[in-house]
């Protein structure tokens, strides 16, 4: 148990037999008090019984088999139910191929203490991208841009992958009706946590990409997070202009005219 009390780490896996010891052993060594949770949507190279084998090993290490690939943001959203269940108190979102440093979170959950969800963020002072080609930055960049002209959110870095939650935001964002499958998934949460007036804070990490495997990313995927975010900034927009209304409407229009 943490100052911040039980805290889970969650790694959803497809296809990352290279990775998945790995990164469970990086977790365990950086901190040791987390328990550790893989979501393994049945992947054919065999990754959901390399995990079975890290769980039997290790008391603090569970594996939660899912039927098929049905996406990062389902993978998430079980793996959030199995822990709220259990009763933790922090919740950590982390990739299996080593992008996201476990020796960084240490920093994230300290930053926990003083707010509702952290991001770990590639685009603040100090955070970085490492091995990635300039088509993945230029789309990162780019999404996130988009994201903030659509939603207004001073994030830089929505859609960030590496966040930590504490167990009462995430009970109070309304986790059963997220539909998002794909990366922005993310942008949902953080969205959410924002619109309920939670602390969202940033804090720099280095995304290292992946050495190992193969990344999920694809076009459906980007086409996805492109139109939700435009849907979510249009209900916004259409939002905060009903807002205006109400509040210009309120004035006494006949006595204005008097
Ligand atoms: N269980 C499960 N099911 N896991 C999945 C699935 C799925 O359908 N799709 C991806 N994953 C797992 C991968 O195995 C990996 O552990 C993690 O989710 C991230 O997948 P990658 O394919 O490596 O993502 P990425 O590097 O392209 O994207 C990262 O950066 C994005 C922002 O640039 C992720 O952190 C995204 O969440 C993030 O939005
Ligand atoms: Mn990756």
């Amino acid at each position: 148990m943490s100052d911040l009390g039980k805290i889970l780490v969650i790694i959803p896996t497809y296809n990352e037999a290279e990775n998945v010891e790995r990164i469970v052993s990086r977790v365990r060594a950086s901190v040791p008090a987390a328990h550790v949770l893989i979501a393994d949507d049945n992947s054919p190279d065999g990754t959901g019984r390399l995990a079975d084998d890290l769980a039997a090993a290790d008391a603090q290490v569970e594996v939660l088999h899912r039927r098929g690939k049905e996406g990062l943001g389902a993978a998430y959203l079980a793996g959030f139910h199995w822990g709220l269940e259990r009763g933790y108190d922090v919740l950590v979102e982390l990739d299996a191929d080593g992008s996201h440093q476990p020796e960084q979170l240490p920093s994230l959950l300290a930053a926990l203490h003083t707010a509702d969800m952290v991001k770990g963020s590639r685009w603040v002072r100090g955070g970085s991208v490492v091995n990635w080609p300039q088509s993945r930055k230029i789309l990162s960049l780019g999404g996130n841009l988009w994201t903030r002209l659509m939603l207004g959110i001073p994030l830089k870095d929505a859609t960030g992958g590496y966040n930590v939650f504490r167990a009462e935001t995430l009970r109070n964002i309304g986790l059963d009706d997220i539909a998002s499958a794909g990366y922005c998934f993310q942008v949902d949460l953080a969205w959410r946590a924002l619109k309920a007036g939670f602390k969202v804070v940033e804090v720099p990490i280095t995304f290292v990409e992946r050495e190992y495997g193969d990344s999920k990313m694809s076009q459906q995927i980007v086409i996805e997070a492109l139109i939700r975010t435009t849907l979510w900034g249009i209900a916004h927009r259409a939002r905060q202009l009903r807002e205006l209304g109400r509040r210009t409407g309120s004035a006494p229009v006949g006595e204005v005219t008097r």
